[in-house]
């Protein structure tokens, strides 16, 4: 593999399951140094064991994007372990509760915006404060999804929170794209992971067939287009959302 990442170093969050993991392993295995995080400690040590084990420079940094502390201290941690920040993937998010708006619990409401919208203006910022002071070209990509674009029912949570961020991704976008900083977002539509562990599986076969592809999506899929927007090769993209999704928005 050409390790066209040599050299620069990658923060994902969100990096023990999923979609962070494909990313993570992909960022390392094309030559970065790649810092994961997640607020599931053990599992998010065990998959940066594994990358360290196939010689890759990998740390693992325990951290709930829902609290801006804790952002902030990851961010601080992953320029002291290996001195500078040039990519991030602002990754980490959950499901959430699933009920229509008007019995939606006002608490489910505020977790899943915390976990899902202010976690990415909370690691952005840190990440932009570092990335200005580096003075260096910088590209950050924002884990949207299809539904950031078009709503479902019974996630009025979720979907305002990923619209939330496509509407971050393309401001920040806009402010820093002249100091050499790119951010974009990325668009999934359902993407085989543990985060649809929570839907019955009649409701996985009525989703799937919302997919004029005919299948979910893999991590590894998505893995692939937050690299090209993450790397020198997507140099003239910014401010974009990008759908990642079988045909699913072209209907
Ligand atoms: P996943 O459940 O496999 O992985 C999510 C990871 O985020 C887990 O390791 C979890 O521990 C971590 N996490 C959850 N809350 C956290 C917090 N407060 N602080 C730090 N880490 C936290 O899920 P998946 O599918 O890989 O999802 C990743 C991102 O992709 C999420 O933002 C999700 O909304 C988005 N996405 C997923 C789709 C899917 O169908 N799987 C479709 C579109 C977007």
């Amino acid at each position: 593999m050409d390790k066209y990442l040599k050299g620069k170093t990658a923060l994902v969050t969100g990096a023990a399951s999923g979609i962070g993991k494909a990313v993570a392993l992909l960022y390392g295995q094309l030559g970065a140094n790649v810092m994961l995080s997640d607020v599931n400690d053990a599992l998010g040590r065990k998959v940066t064991e594994q990358m360290v084990s196939t010689g890759i420079n990998a740390q693992f940094y325990k951290a709930d994007v829902g609290d801006p502390v804790q952002c902030s201290l990851l961010v601080e941690k992953t320029v002291s372990a290996f001195g500078q920040l040039d990519m991030a993937c602002n990754n980490a998010g959950i499901g959430g509760e699933m009920n229509q708006t008007a019995d939606y619990s006002t608490e489910g409401w505020l977790k899943i915006i915390n976990t899902n919208l202010n976690s990415v203006f909370y690691c952005l910022k840190y990440e932009l404060q570092v990335m200005l002071k580096q003075n260096v070209a910088g590209s950050i990509v924002n884990m949207a999804s299809i539904l950031g674009q078009v709503g479902t029912a019974q996630a009025p949570g979720y979907v305002a929170a990923k619209h939330g961020v496509v509407g971050l991704t393309r401001t920040a976008a806009l402010e820093y794209a002249s100091r050499g900083i790119r951010i974009n977002a990325v668009g999934p539509a359902y993407i085989d992971t543990p985060l649809l562990d929570q839907l019955p599986e009649e409701a996985k076969q009525m989703l799937t067939s919302l997919h004029p592809i005919g299948r979910f999506g893999t991590a590894e899929e998505v893995a692939e287009l937050v690299i090209w927007l993450s790397s020198d090769k997507a140099s003239f993209v910014t401010g974009s959302y990008y759908p990642i999704d079988g045909g699913y928005l072209a209907q």
